[in-house]
């Protein structure tokens, strides 16, 4: 059987994390791409993690390089290239950095992998999924962005430790951008089946979803620069869901026209992942409190979308 190959542009802290969990998974032979500049450091970031090889026992190429060819008929390539923030920065003021790095990566993987998957991660999120859509000129459903994974599991995270219990039993839903004003939905996220909302009280509830909402900023201040195994590991979890067809549904940006009234953006909302990449978007039914939050948060998108529309046009 011919192995999948996916590639991941921008091998930084969150590409090469990728590297390391599709390779743990062995997804398939693995392309890791940065500047030219790079090209030696990425070469060894690709031929360290090979040798990781034997004692983890996956079969797959790993490849480290500044050149596209490399990237050739790949079936899913994850970006991550950009500027990550620096504590007091939130994600939207990358947009000027990032969209020029963001178009100029889309333009050459379009050429190379034309039937490839997008996986975007750079952020800020949503505004550089719908400029790697507009400038790969691909369809709708083969450009996706990577956020609602990682907010999802932050928000599991953080009710598993308040119920002292294992993550695994704890599902849940999350809709709109990938900023502060994200939409976890209580009433959607459920423990072994049991509503969390008979497990938490409202108050304690409500703290933690807060702290899901600024997990990103947590992270920063902790660490001095942005997140890089959560998002990873979000990341290849999409790209396994894509390369292994397995039809799973999972929080995404996808673009959005009728779908929750978005009309003609992407935005987080569950999506049924596979092999076509966004083989379906999921509606749910919201209430007004919960639509309301929505509307805001996809405003905040829109608004975002615009600036980085004004830097791609210069
Ligand atoms: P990093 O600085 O460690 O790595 C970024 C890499 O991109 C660097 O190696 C850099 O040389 C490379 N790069 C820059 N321009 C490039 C180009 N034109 N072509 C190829 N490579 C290029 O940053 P990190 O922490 O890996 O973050 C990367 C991006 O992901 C940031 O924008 C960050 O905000 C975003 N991010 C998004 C998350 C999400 O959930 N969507 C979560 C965490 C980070
Ligand atoms: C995060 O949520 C910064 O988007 C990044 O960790």
């Amino acid at each position: 059987m011919k192995r999948a190959k996916i590639t991941i542009v921008g091998a930084g802290n969150v590409g090469a994390s990728c590297a390391l969990w599709a390779a743990a998974k062995e997804l398939g032979d693995i392309v890791l791409i940065d500047i030219p500049e790079f090209a030696d450091k990425t070469a060894g970031k690709a031929l360290d993690l090979a040798e990781c090889a034997p004692i983890e026992r996956f079969d797959c190429k790993i490849t480290g390089t500044s050149d596209y060819a490399h990237a050739k008929d790949s079936d899913v390539v994850i970006i991550t290239a950009g500027i990550p923030r620096k504590p007091g920065m939130s994600r939207d003021d990358l947009v000027q950095t990032n969209v020029q790095i963001v178009k100029a990566v889309s333009e050459q993987v379009a050429k190379v992998a034309p039937n490839s998957v997008l996986i975007v991660v750079s952020n800020p999120l949503d505004a550089m999924v719908y400029t790697a859509w507009k400038v790969s000129g691909f369809p709708t459903n083969r450009v996706v962005g990577q956020a609602g994974c990682l907010d999802i599991a932050r928000y599991r995270t953080f009710i598993a430790m308040e119920l002292n219990c294992s993550v695994e039993d704890i599902t849940a839903l999350l809709l709109g951008g990938h900023g502060d004003d994200m939409v976890p939905l209580p009433r959607y996220t459920s423990v072994a089946g049991i509503p969390v909302t008979q497990l938490i009280p409202a108050a304690r509830l409500n703290e933690i979803i807060e702290r899901a909402k600024q997990g990103g900023g947590e992270i920063v201040k902790l660490m001095g620069t942005s997140a890089y195994y959560a998002p990873a590991s979000g990341s290849v979890q999409m790209a396994e869901a894509i390369i292994k067809d397995k039809r799973r549904i999972l929080p995404c940006a996808a673009y959005c026209q009728k779908e929750y009234g978005v009309g003609g953006y992407f935005v987080g909302v569950p999506c049924i992942l596979g092999k076509g990449g966004v083989e379906k978007v999921v509606e749910v039914e919201l209430d007004a409190a919960e639509r309301k939050l929505l509307d805001t948060s996809v405003s905040h998108v829109k608004e975002l979308v615009q600036v980085a529309e004004r830097f791609l046009k210069g």
